[in-house]
């Protein structure tokens, strides 16, 4: 079964763009059409109705612009709003959620850190997940001020690493061997949080797992594409100059309201 209709993506701003590179380098021949919603991030701050809400037009737009399955490349709008989309929709939708799983299986010290957004981490789905793991302590972190850094450009600012230290010290000081990365601007912050963490903290991000999810969904329910290669369309509703710039300048970006 083939299907050559694109993959819709979208995230609360540039950030999903991580769990995008994962799915484009597993699947490059698939379209895919990539929303970054950066006029309204950072989505993690906002009320679980706020989040429905976005992640309902994001959707919307997704589906009129005919796309076989939906990536919701934000923790945020997962924990919150899939149960929603799933029963609006009928295509299927794959979400991205902290890697708990891994970290608790492997950590020796039984002692894990995860760095994610107010939303995700009060999110019921979150707390469903946690709760299957009590013989391990999970230091929760909310990274305020995170998202809106890295959605300025500011990675590598003073302001960051400041940031990432106080969020990451107390955990190192608890005896952490595993830090899951909660929310899927985080990944670009490993250079920095790197930099931070003593060598044998294992560092932990869903974009892979996402990007094999999709593969299967797509080669078991919806089909495969049959194209020999594509160029994927990002779409962003600010100034494309950050978006540009994480994506290295190589893919078109466009801006358009929505
Ligand atoms: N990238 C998002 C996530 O994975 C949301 C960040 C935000 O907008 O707060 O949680």
């Amino acid at each position: 079964m083939t299907n050559d209709k694109p993959i819709g993506i979208f995230d609360s701003g540039i950030g999903g763009t991580s769990i995008w590179k994962a799915i484009h380098d597993l699947l490059p021949n698939e379209k895919t059409i990539y929303l970054a919603d950066s006029k309204n991030a950072p989505y993690g701050q906002k009320t679980k109705e706020e989040i429905i809400a976005l992640s309902i037009k994001n959707t919307d737009l997704l589906i009129q612009m005919g796309c076989k399955l939906i990536v919701v490349a934000c923790n945020t709008a997962t924990t919150n709003a899939i149960q929603e989309l799933r029963a609006k929709h009928t295509i299927p939708f794959i979400g991205i959620e902290p890697a708990i799983k891994p970290a608790v299986t492997h950590s020796k010290t039984q002692t894990i850190g995860i760095l994610a957004t107010k939303g995700t981490l009060n999110s019921e789905l979150f707390h469903k997940t946690t709760e299957k793991y009590q013989d391990t302590k999970i230091i929760e972190q909310i990274g305020h001020g995170l998202v809106q850094l890295i959605e300025n450009g500011e990675i590598n600012s003073p302001e960051m690493t400041q940031l990432l230290q106080s969020y990451l010290n107390p955990m190192i000081e608890a005896n952490i061997d595993y830090l899951v990365l909660g929310c899927s601007h985080y990944p670009y912050l490993i250079p920095q949080i790197k930099k931070i963490l003593p060598a044998h903290i294992q560092i932990i991000d869903s974009g892979e797992a996402v990007a094999r999810q999709t593969k299967n969904i797509l080669r078991d329910v919806v089909g495969l594409s049959n194209a020999k290669s594509s160029e994927p369309i990002f779409y962003t509703n600010t100034n494309p100059k950050v978006l540009n710039e994480i994506l290295e300048n190589k893919f078109k970006v466009e801006k358009r309201d929505f």
